[in-house]
C-alpha cells in the first residue's frame, strides 16, 4: 500500500491533499469536519488586522457552467476573513491541539509595514500552527487596499516582506503568488530570495463570468452593479500547471518546494501537479462543490494508482514530469504523426471534417453514406479532431515509422531526433553555421 504521508517544509501530513484557505476553512467547525474527513492539511482563511473586513451583503460567486451544468470555473468577490482576530487565533489554537497529526497552516495579509507583519506573526505563533502562508494574491478588495496581489505583482515587495516574515518568526513562511502577472518566474525568484521556505500557487485569476443583458451588469451583480472577482475551479488547472512547472524547472527556483493550487477536483489532478514538481496540494473549489468529504476519492483514487505504478511514496512522484517540460524549439521535429478513424466507433456525425475543413487543412474526406476517412497527404497531425471528436478513442494520432514517406512533404521520415535549433529555415540556425 502507497505511503501518502507528506513532509512540506518540515510540515507533516498523513497525506498531500489540503484545504487551500478559503471559506471551507474560516471556523473551527468547518476545519474540524475537514480533518474528520480525511484532510491531510488546511491552510486557515487569510486573518487580517482588526477591524475585520466587511463582506458585500449581495452574491459574491459568478460562475461558467458545462454543458451538463457542472461548475467548471468560479469568480468570487470574497474578502479575507471577516472575523475577529482574537476568535481565529482561539480556535486555531484549539484545532491544533486535538488534531497534532494535520498540518495547519496559517493564511495572513496585513499592510505593508514590517510593524503590522511583526505583530500578527507573534500572535500565531502562540497557537502552536504549523507555519503560515503569505497572502500576496487575492486580485480584489484587498489590492485596491495595498495588499494581496498589489503586493504580488512586485517582486521587490515580494522579496522584502518575505525577508520580514523570515526575520520574524521561526515557523516555516510560504509565499502564496498571483496568477495576474506576466511571468510566474519572477515573483517565485523573488519569493526564494527573500529567504521563502517554499511557494504555493495559483491564487485567483482577475475575471469577469458574465454580463447581465437585461440590465448591462457584470455578474456577480450587486444592485446593478458588479466588480472583477477571482477565478478558480477545474477551469484554471491548465494555467496553474504550467506556472508550477515554470517554477520547478527555473534553474533559479528549482528544488524550492512548492505547494500546488488550482482546480484539484480529483487523484489524477493532484498527480499532475506532483509530476510538474508541487510537492503537495491544495485545493478549494471542489471541497466547496462537493463537499470535505471529496478527499476519500482522493486519497483511494492516488493510493491505488501509486500501487498500480509502483510508487511507494508521494516522493517518488513528486518532479516526475518536469524533465519533459522543454521549450518549442527543442522538440522533436522528425517525430511524425497521422490521425486514423476506427470505423468501428465513428458515429458519423462530422465533426471531425467540419473542424479539419475549417481550420485550414481539409485533411478529412466525407465519402458516401458519411464515411470520414483522412487524407494523409493533408493531414498536418494537429490533433483537433481528436479534441472534438465526441467519441473517446474513435480518433488517434498514429506514428509513421522512421523509414517510410510522409505522403504530405514527399520526404523520407528520419530516425533522428532534430529540432529547430538545428533546422536549415532557421536564420538563426544558418548564422551559428
Ligand atoms: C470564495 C473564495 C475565497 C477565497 N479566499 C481566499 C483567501 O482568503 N486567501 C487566499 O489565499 N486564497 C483565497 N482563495 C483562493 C483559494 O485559496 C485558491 O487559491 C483558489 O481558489 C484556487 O484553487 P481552486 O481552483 O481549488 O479553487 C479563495 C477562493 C475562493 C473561491
Ligand atoms: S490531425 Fe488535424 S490535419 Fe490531421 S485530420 Fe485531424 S484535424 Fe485534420
Ligand atoms: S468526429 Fe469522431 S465520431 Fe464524429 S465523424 Fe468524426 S470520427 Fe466519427
Amino acid at each position: 500500500m502507497a505511503d501518502l504521508t507528506t513532509e512540506f517544509v518540515g510540515i507533516k501530513s498523513p497525506n498531500p491533499f489540503w484545504l487551500a484557505s478559503a471559506p471551507p476553512t474560516d471556523k473551527e467547525y468547518n476545519v474540524r469536519r475537514a480533518f474528520e474527513a480525511g484532510w491531510g492539511g488546511v491552510v486557515w482563511k487569510t486573518l487580517g488586522i482588526d477591524p475585520p473586513v466587511v463582506n458585500v451583503n449581495g452574491p459574491r460567486y459568478g460562475a461558467v457552467w458545462g454543458p451538463d451544468r457542472r461548475l467548471l470555473g468560479l469568480n468570487n468577490i470574497e474578502l479575507i476573513t471577516d472575523r475577529p482576530l482574537e476568535v481565529n487565533l482561539r480556535e486555531i489554537k484549539a484545532v491544533k491541539r486535538d488534531w497534532p497529526d494535520r498540518a495547519l497552516v496559517v493564511s495572513l495579509m496585513v499592510p505593508c509595514d514590517e510593524e503590522s507583519w511583526k505583530y500578527i506573526l507573534g500572535r500565531v505563533e502562540e497557537t502552536g500552527a504549523d507555519g503560515v502562508e503569505l497572502n500576496f494574491g487575492c486580485p480584489h478588495g484587498m489590492s485596491e487596499r495595498g495588499m494581496g496581489s498589489a503586493v504580488g505583482q512586485v517582486p521587490e515587495y515580494i522579496e522584502m516582506v518575505t525577508r520580514w516574515c523570515k526575520a520574524n518568526t521561526r515557523m516555516p513562511v510560504i509565499v502564496k503568488l498571483t496568477p495576474n502577472i506576466t511571468d510566474i518566474r519572477y515573483p517565485a525568484r523573488a519569493a526564494k530570495a527573500g529567504g521563502a521556505d517554499a511557494v504555493s500557487l495559483i491564487n485567483t485569476i482577475n475575471s469577469i463570468t458574465g454580463v447581465n443583458l437585461d440590465n448591462f451588469a457584470p455578474e456577480p451583480e450587486i444592485d446593478g452593479k458588479g466588480t472583477h472577482g477571482g477565478y478558480c475551479g477545474p477551469a484554471v488547472k491548465p494555467i496553474a500547471l504550467n506556472m508550477v512547472a515554470e517554477i520547478a524547472r527555473d534553474p533559479e527556483t528549482r528544488g524550492l518546494p512548492i505547494s500546488g493550487i488550482g482546480g484539484v477536483t480529483t487523484w489524477r489532478d493532484a498527480a499532475e501537479f506532483l509530476a510538474l514538481g508541487a510537492h503537495n496540494v491544495q485545493v478549494c473549489t471542489a471541497a466547496m462543490t462537493y463537499g470535505f468529504k471529496v478527499v476519500q476519492e482522493m486519497i483511494a483514487g492516488l493510493s491505488e494508482w501509486m500501487d498500480a505504478k509502483g510508487f511507494a511514496s508521494v516522493s517518488d512522484i513528486v518532479g516526475r514530469a518536469v524533465p519533459n517540460v522543454t521549450d518549442w524549439q527543442y522538440l522533436n521535429l522528425n517525430y511524425v504523426t497521422k490521425a486514423r478513424i476506427d470505423q468501428e466507433k465513428c458515429i458519423h456525425c462530422g465533426r471531425c471534417y467540419a473542424a479539419c475543413e475549417d481550420t485550414s487543412h481539409q485533411a478529412i474526406w466525407m465519402k458516401e453514406g458519411r464515411v470520414f476517412e483522412v487524407n494523409d497527404a493533408e493531414c498536418v497531425a494537429c490533433n483537433l479532431c481528436v479534441d472534438v471528436c465526441p467519441v473517446e478513442g474513435c480518433i488517434t494520432m498514429e506514428r509513421l515509422a522512421p523509414g517510410t514517406v510522409d505522403p504530405r512533404t514527399g520526404k523520407v521520415v528520419e530516425a533522428d531526433y532534430a529540432n529547430w535549433t538545428t533546422h536549415p529555415n532557421n536564420p538563426a540556425a544558418k548564422a551559428a553555421e
